[in-house]
């Protein structure tokens, strides 16, 4: 039987395996500029977007799904962008044991996967520890960035960030108009607002 061969993607794509038990972000990434985290980046839009128009910092997109996160690394790779990277794995492990404290500049978790069903809403990604986790990488003044569509897990998101103390609430940001299906922030944005669906957007500041 024929396999297809995995291309090699490195230093665009690494597993959390291949980084090893710390991140060093200036050996990560070559230089001492800013970082920024696209938690659960899926297929990257916001990742490529934000790398090519902000070249003083760094993104590093964060993906458990391997598949979504090579494909987003292709493409960073095709554009040979030296400021975007993606590791592959459960955002979690890097945000508890690999991330030094008050080393990250902002974090962006857009859409994240809602789990509809009350039974399963233990698995979503926002709860008391990732408020904690969150709160435990962001340099002072760094920025939380969240957008989704299920209300109720945007109501949920804000009581989890506006009574966590280290957290001061900020004005939401306005929606872009979009002209090109390359003007959205993220592919589940297009996804949803070409469903005409409202987008909740928030954002807040580490103190
Ligand atoms: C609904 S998609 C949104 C993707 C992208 N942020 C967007 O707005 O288009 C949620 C993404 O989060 C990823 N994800 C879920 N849990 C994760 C985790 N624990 N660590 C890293 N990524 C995760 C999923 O694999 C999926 O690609």
């Amino acid at each position: 039987m024929q396999t297809t061969p995995i291309k090699p993607l490195k230093p665009w794509f690494q597993t959390i395996e291949d980084v090893g038990s710390s991140l060093n972000w200036c050996e990560f990434f070559g230089n001492d500029k800013q970082v920024e985290l696209d938690i659960g980046c899926g297929r990257g839009l916001f990742l490529f977007n934000a790398a090519m128009l902000t070249s003083q910092t760094n993104f590093l997109g964060l993906e458990i799904d391997y598949r979504e996160g090579r494909r987003t690394a292709t493409r960073l790779m095709k554009q040979d962008l030296p400021n975007a990277r993606v590791i592959g794995g459960d955002c979690r492990t890097l945000l508890t044991k690999m991330v030094e404290p008050g080393s990250v500049h902002a974090a962006h978790v857009y859409f994240p996967d809602p789990w509809w069903k009350k039974r399963h809403h233990k698995r979503r990604l926002f709860n008391d520890e990732f408020v904690l986790m969150l709160a435990r990488i962001l340099q002072p003044e760094g920025l939380v960035h969240h957008w989704t569509d299920v209300a109720d897990y945007f109501e949920m998101v804000q009581g989890l960030m506006d009574h966590c103390p280290q957290f001061i609430r900020c004005r939401t940001p306005a929606e872009r108009e979009a002209t090109t299906d390359m003007d959205y922030h993220t592919s589940f944005e297009r996804k949803k607002r070409k469903l005409g669906l409202p987008i909740y957007r928030g954002l807040w500041q580490r103190r």
